[in-house]
């Protein structure tokens, strides 16, 4: 099973990088695959370390899909990275393996911390809703800007009828950005 997160990582400087990652969670490890012209992917070539972090907060998704905001963090407690505040649980990860010979590289990393922060919220469609508009929002580039734009008006309905206004706010957010780009 896939599970949506959102992988914060750091480069070689030091900056912080967040980003929405479909993960596999295993026994004591987590596979993270990246495609390679990706931060993530970078970063966790370089340093060998992410922290995977689970979250209900969905803003959290659709600004790190398109975007590269500086959220809240602390610092990770095993491994050089950062931990989101608002994260419900979070997997400190360290790479054991990684094959990068595809364009989607698979790294297989140990979980070398579990941490848990809150409770998670429960089951939302408006919340799901979002985590479906930010997957659309990162493929502009591969998808026609109207085909998107018509699931948005499917998707607009749920997050009305069912969020609150953090998923409202993370919808607007999104269909600004497809409505900016070239048609
Ligand atoms: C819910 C969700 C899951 C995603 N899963 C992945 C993934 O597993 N691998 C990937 O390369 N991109 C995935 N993406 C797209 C990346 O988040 C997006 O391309 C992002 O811009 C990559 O960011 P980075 O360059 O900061 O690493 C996903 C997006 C969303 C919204």
């Amino acid at each position: 099973m896939i599970i949506e997160s959102i992988v914060t990582t750091l480069n070689e400087k030091g900056k912080a990088n967040f980003a929405p990652m479909g993960v596999t969670i295993g026994e004591g490890e987590v596979l993270i695959r990246p495609y390679t012209d990706s931060a993530t992917y970078r970063n966790l070539a370089a340093t060998g370390a992410a922290v995977v972090n689970l979250t209900d907060n969905c803003r959290l998704f659709a600004e790190s899909a398109i975007s590269n905001p500086r959220f809240p963090t602390f610092s990770a407690e095993l491994v050089t990275g950062i931990v989101l505040t608002d994260a419900c649980s979070y997997y400190e990860c360290s790479v054991m393996h990684a094959d990068t010979a595809a364009p989607r590289a698979t790294f297989r990393c140990k979980i070398v911390k579990k941490g848990v922060l809150r409770e998670f919220i429960g089951f939302n469609r408006a919340k799901n809703a979002i985590i479906e508009a930010a997957i659309l929002a990162t493929r502009v580039r591969f998808m026609e800007v109207e085909t998107i734009l018509q699931e948005y008006r499917r998707l607009s309905e749920i997050v009305q009828k069912t969020g609150g206004e953090q998923e409202a706010l993370a919808m607007q957010y999104l269909q600004d950005y497809v409505e900016r780009q070239p048609r």
